[in-house]
């Protein structure tokens, strides 16, 4: 089965090509550039410049995973060079959460291709598709010397990965931005608890079996991306902080500064960063040439850090063993975070979990996990959204 997907919710303009569990092609246009001008990202200017970068983003994706002239909604010009290899089954976007102008702006285009090539057309939540992204691996990075156009051994190696698609030879699979190969081996899958953490949420989920999900806790304020960015703007960090904040941080003594590490003893499952970042506010007020010494101010970012992560890895490891599960998965952006990632493996190991992180590359939001959570959806006999719905800026995930 053969899918596109776009992923417009928030600042990253996304399209993939996904086909029976292989990430054919994945195109990401990040924003970041533009929003950090604002230190936030602005809701009006994100869908313009969805609206700019959409076809772009989609030709690429589709010209990377060679999908046939007759799909093709490109000029005349650019269908000329593409050979009709592969032919779409189904058409996928995000649907909600997220800003809703942004939201339109895929969902619409995707349900017009649907429409257009008269394929089914799946709506995807964002969240759910964050939680199944840690099943999706990569098999090798692009970047890795010998790695261009030749299966590597490692995937020979792993039993469980079934063959490329014929018609897809592994130089085709290196995707657009996102640079690797990716295959979502479900054939590993165990009921895990879920950390989804990025700038717009925080939420923990028991995942029982494929599909079959049940949210525990979220945040009842800020989110810890958010976190990251908020404290890392009043100590004059640029949009976003938080890949700042880690960068800086490696060098910084998490112990300078004794920062809340708020509901970490409440039994709940949800979370708050609020008070965080006003403690952050304050102790920056009494101390207010702090950050303009080097060392202080990575002593300071190590000190942040630690109370976010310190929460979110107690937090998710006491889930995990209330829910008697053997296995712990994490993903959204905040997930790149090198602590967090640190403190989580050895937190599992201690405990004896597996642990599966989402690929970096796959935390930040992507189209890939949607295009790969549309195909475990219309395997799973799930109904084809109708081309009537709209979007769901604040759907929820139950
Ligand atoms: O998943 P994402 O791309 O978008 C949302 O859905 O929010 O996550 C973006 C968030 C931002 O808050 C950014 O600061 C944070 O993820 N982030 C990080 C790191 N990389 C991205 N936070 C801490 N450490 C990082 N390395
Ligand atoms: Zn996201």
């Amino acid at each position: 089965m053969t899918i596109l997907a776009l992923e417009t919710s928030c600042d990253e303009t996304s399209a993939a090509v996904v086909r029976d569990g292989w990430v054919l092609s994945s195109a990401v246009s990040s924003q970041i550039k533009l929003h950090a001008e604002y230190g936030g990202v602005v809701p009006e200017l994100a869908a313009r410049e969805h609206l700019r970068n959409l076809i772009p983003v989609v030709q690429t994706a589709l010209r990377e995973a060679k999908i046939g002239r007759a799909d093709l909604p490109v000029s005349q010009g650019a269908q000329q060079h593409v050979p009709a290899d592969l032919e779409l089954d189904a058409v996928a976007a995000t649907q909600g959460p997220g800003l809703p102008m942004a939201l339109l702006v895929g969902f619409k285009a995707a349900q017009s291709i649907a429409f257009a090539l008269r394929k089914p057309f799946v709506g995807i939540n964002h969240h759910e598709a964050h939680l199944y992204s840690p099943w999706i691996r990569s098999i090798a990075s692009s970047h890795e010397p010998g790695s261009a156009g030749v299966p590597p051994a490692r995937m020979e190696l792993a039993g469980e990965t079934p063959a490329l698609p014929a018609t897809s030879p592994a130089a085709r699979l290196r995707g657009g931005n996102v640079g690797g190969i990716f295959f979502a081996d479900f054939t590993a899958f165990q009921p895990n608890v879920s950390l989804i953490v990025s700038g717009g949420h925080t939420m923990l989920v028991k995942v029982d079996s494929e599909l079959k999900h049940r949210v525990l806790g979220s945040t009842v304020d800020d989110a810890a991306g958010e976190c990251f960015d908020k404290t890392g703007k009043l100590m004059g960090l640029p949009y976003p902080a938080g890949p700042e904040i880690d960068r800086l941080s490696e060098q910084g003594n998490p112990k300078a500064h004794d920062f809340p590490r708020p509901l970490l003893n409440d039994p709940g499952d949800d979370f708050s960063f609020s008070g965080l970042k006003t403690s952050v506010r304050y102790f920056l007020r009494d101390h207010p040439a702090l950050p303009d010494n080097a060392q202080h101010l990575r002593d300071l970012c190590a000190s942040v850090q630690a109370a976010i992560v310190e929460v979110l890895v107690k937090k998710t490891i006491r889930a995990a063993k209330r829910n008697h599960v053997r296995c712990v998965t994490a993903s959204g952006g905040v997930t790149c975070n090198r602590a967090l990632r640190r403190e989580l493996a050895h937190a599992c190991e201690c405990e004896g979990f597996v642990l599966r992180l989402a690929e970096k590359s796959l935390c930040t939001d992507n189209a890939a996990m949607i295009g790969i959570l549309a195909e475990r959806k219309l395997l799973a006999n799930i109904a084809p959204t109708s081309l009537d719905e709209e979007i769901k800026p604040g759907w929820v995930l139950a």
